[in-house]
Parts: C-alpha cells; structure tokens; sequence
C-alpha cells in the first residue's frame, strides 16, 4: 500500500483528509486546510493536539492550564480562573456590565497571553474609548469588529490566542447558515462552532448573550447545555452592586457568587460581601429581619421583609421576591394551622432587599418572623438574627453551616440568634445570645418577648467594597 506523502490539516480543528477541500468535513472552516507532511502533528503549532483515546489513569487532571482573570471573586466562580480549552457563557441584562467586565478580564490575562476581543455590538473605537478610560491596555490585546464568526476564528487562530471574548454570540453569525445574527439556529450554530473551536484549540473561550426580560428564552438558555460554565450577571436596579452565579460548571461548584460593584473606573470585586446588602433604616421596623443565607460557600447577611396588608379584592394574594411563592404559600399554611396566626383575609408580599434570590430553605423562620411582626405591627429587635427551616408539622429544623452563620452574624455585630436547637454552637460566641426553638410557636414567643433594649443596639457596621 502506499502512503501518501502529504496531507491536509484544518488549521481550526486539525481534522486530517488526504485530499484538499474547500471545506473542513469536520469542523466546516471553510478555506482551512492546508498541506502537510504526512505524519507531522496535525494540529497547528502552538496548539493543544486533538486528545485521542486515553485511559483516565494517564489523565492527571493537573495538566490543564487555568487562566487567571485578575478578578478573585471572578476566578472564585469559575472555580479557579478560566480553563483552557473550555467555553463560557455570560449571561445578563443589557447595560449591566458584561462588556466591562470582560474587557477587564481580556486587558489581564493579556498581560501574558495573547487575548482576541471580538465585539460585534460596539465599534473598535468605542471599545478602545472605554479601554483608555479604565486604563485597560495591553500589547496582547486585539479587538476586533467583526460578524463573521468565522474571521473572529481565523484571527484567533492566527494570532495563537489563549483568551477568545466574544460580544455577544447575538451579534455573529455563520455564512452557511442562512439565518440571521440572533435567530435562534445562528445562535446554537455559532455555539456550537465556538465550542469545537475551543476544545480543539485549546483556547479558552468566553460568550457574552444578553438576556432580556421577555426573551428569555430566546437567549443564552437556549445554549447552555452547550457550554461548559454558564454564568449569569445579575443586579437590582438602581444597585451599583452586582454579582456573578454560576448557573452551571463543568469545571468547578456550581451556584458559586462572587461580587463586584460598578464604579466610574470599572467593576471592582467586593472581597467581604457578607453585608453589603444590609442598608437597614437606622429605626426598627415591623416586618424587617436580618437572616444569615449560605450561596455560593460563604456566608451572607441579607435583610428580609414581610408585609401583611388586609386583602382588597376577591382572593388573597401571595407575592414573592427572590423566594420560592409556593415555599411562601406553605409558610403561610404552618403559621395558620400550628401557631394560630392566620392571614387568610390578608395579602401577602415577602421580599429579598438587595434583588438576591435564596435557594436554601433557611429562610423559612425569618420570614414566618417577619410576617408575624407586620401582622402585628410589632417590629423585631433589630440585632436579632434568625434562619431555619419548618416543617409541615411545625418543627423548626437545622440548616447546614450553623455555626459558620452565626459567626458570621456575630461578626457583624448581631447579639441575638433564633435557631433550632441542632444549630446551637458547641461553644458560646461572645456578644452574640443563642436562643433555640423546637417548634414555630416557641420560635414566636422567643422571638417577640426579646428585651426592647436590643432594639437599641447599633446599626452591624456595613462592609464597603475594597476599592
Ligand atoms: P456594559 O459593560 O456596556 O454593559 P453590557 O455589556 O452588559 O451591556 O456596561 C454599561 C454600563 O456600565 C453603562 O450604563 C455605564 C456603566 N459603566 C460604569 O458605570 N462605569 C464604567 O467604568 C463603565 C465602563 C461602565
Ligand atoms: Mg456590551
């Protein structure tokens, strides 16, 4: 038999056919193949080599490079900076700070690595206007305007690119699909050609998609099962503060946070976030409490509110921001049927302050609490703290991290907790009083015949951002 004295090499995704095409039969580059010796490495230099079968054993995990994104609270989130040859994507509103903050992270990791920023929303002037006004330059970093996912591509490749940003996948398109930038088969196509430009080249790739409010779905969702670390950007409005989740990671714990607030010279990580969304009114308040949530490995302070109104029209209603509704509507139903407090006649609002949405269940004391003092009119003590999960039969149950929560709350300056009885510390915390409660009607009375002096305790210091 004889072999053949050359071959052709796509110089996106290093697939190999003996004879040369227009287009890559495997990636679909068009104009990629180029000649080369048979038996020479077939993927371009500077490239990771296309990984073949491979026993796990001869995988040490270790061997991947991670790049460093300069922000902590970033890197934190991805799991340890950004994994070469892995794609994320970048979720949020529009005018939240998507583009800022990845500038800042290309203008980084430039600093070393040559990075691509392909914009195809913002021109190259406008992108280098904001990159000279947050000082953000760096030799290694090439922008680029550009639609054609497939130039953004050959540039990267030919500039042997380490970081690939592009903004956003709504604004690229592919020639050969006959879509426009934005539909929904651009959209999956582009994703899916960056994905298989990232895993064969071993660049890291970042996506930016908006969300918006009313098409969700027409957006990022839709490729998330294609990445590999989805990450949305979130804010309350008015909020200079934002923060970054990690909806999904391959590569790392998902349902990380990490936090940063918007400044006139940037985004800048907030390294000890556990209080910033505490902005309480200096006087108690009924309805309000402070409850310590655990999202994303660390503690964090957040404020509460209940409002208990009587109903207007026909049916009660029952609102929730940042919480589970129907987890609201079952509160509701133990607060009724095992402590007699009953708000069938009354709407029902509950309220995260700060735009944060809780997951755990740890919520569920604080909140009862707060309702009850709205209902009441009675306000709590304001340096009480509380967190719990109840039951349907009205037991108050532990959460996870107790004592790290109470750490955290005494920290800030809290001097009383309510929890249930397994989350009591085995050693006492000095300046913060524990009290237990086994069941929602116990938790009440604690709750509300605490002495009124506490109510007189200073505001917990706020932790500002390190700036
Ligand atoms: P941007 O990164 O363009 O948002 P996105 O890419 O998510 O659409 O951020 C836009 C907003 O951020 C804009 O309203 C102005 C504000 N901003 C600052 O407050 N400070 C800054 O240094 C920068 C660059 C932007
Ligand atoms: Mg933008």
């Amino acid at each position: 038999m004889v072999r053949p004295t050359s071959v052709f090499a796509c110089s996106a995704c290093g697939a190999q056919t003996p004879k040369w095409q227009g287009q890559c039969p495997q990636c679909a580059a068009w104009n990629s193949l180029e000649k080369r010796a048979a038996g020479a490495a077939s993927a371009p230099a500077g490239r990771a080599p296309a990984a073949g079968p491979r026993s796990l054993t001869g995988t040490s995990g270790a061997d991947a490079e991670r790049l460093m994104t300069g922000q902590d609270e970033l890197d934190r989130v991805l799991g340890g900076g950004l994994l070469a040859g892995s794609v994320a994507l970048l979720g949020g509103d529009p005018g939240i700070g998507k583009s800022t903050l990845l500038l800042q992270v290309a203008a980084h990791v430039a600093q070393s690595r040559p990075v691509l920023y392909a914009s195809g929303e913002e021109s190259v002037a406008q992108v280098g206007l904001r990159a000279h006004r947050l000082g953000l330059i760096a030799e290694n970093l090439t922008l680029v305007n550009e639609s054609d996912l497939e130039q953004v591509l050959a540039l990267a490749v030919e500039r042997k690119v380490a970081l690939l940003v592009v903004d956003s996948i709504q604004t690229v398109q592919l020639g050969e699909t006959a879509a426009l930038a934005g539909a929904v088969t651009q959209l999956r196509e582009c994703t899916a050609r960056l994905v298989r430009f990232a895993k064969s080249s071993g660049t890291a790739v970042v996506i930016i998609g908006h969300v918006t409010k009313e098409g969700a779905i027409a957006g990022p969702r839709l490729l998330e099962h294609l990445v590999d670390t989805v990450l949305y950007f979130e804010s309350e409005a008015g909020s200079r503060y934002r923060l970054v989740r990690a909806t999904k990671n391959r590569f790392g714990a998902a349902h990380e946070l990490g936090f940063f607030a918007m400044s006139d010279t940037g985004l800048k990580e907030v390294r000890n976030p556990a209080a910033i969304f505490l902005a309480r009114s200096p006087e108690p308040s009924a309805g309000s409490i402070v409850t310590v949530m655990r999202d994303g490995g660390r503690p964090l302070l957040i404020e509460l509110q209940g409002l208990v109104d009587r109903m207007r029209f026909g049916a009660p209603r029952c609102v929730a921001q940042g919480l589970d509704a129907n987890r609201v509507a079952m509160l509701l139903a133990v607060l009724s049927r095992h402590a007699g407090v009953s708000l069938q006649e009354h709407d029902v609002f509950a309220n995260v302050v700060g735009g944060i949405r809780i997951e755990e269940t740890a919520w569920d004391l604080p909140l009862v609490l707060a309702l009850a003092s709205s209902l009441n009119d009675r306000p709590l003590p304001r340096s009480l703290i509380a967190f719990g999960e109840l039951g349907l039969t009205g037991e108050l149950r532990p959460v996870a991290y107790g004592e790290e929560r109470l750490r955290e709350a005494q920290k800030q300056g809290f001097k009383l907790a309510l929890v249930a009885r397994d989350n009591a510390p085995r050693k006492a915390l000095p300046g913060l009083e524990v009290r237990v409660a086994g069941r929602i009607g116990e938790a009440l009375a604690a709750a509300f015949s605490a002495p009124p002096d506490l109510a007189a305790v200073n505001p917990p210091e706020r932790t500002r951002g390190r700036s």
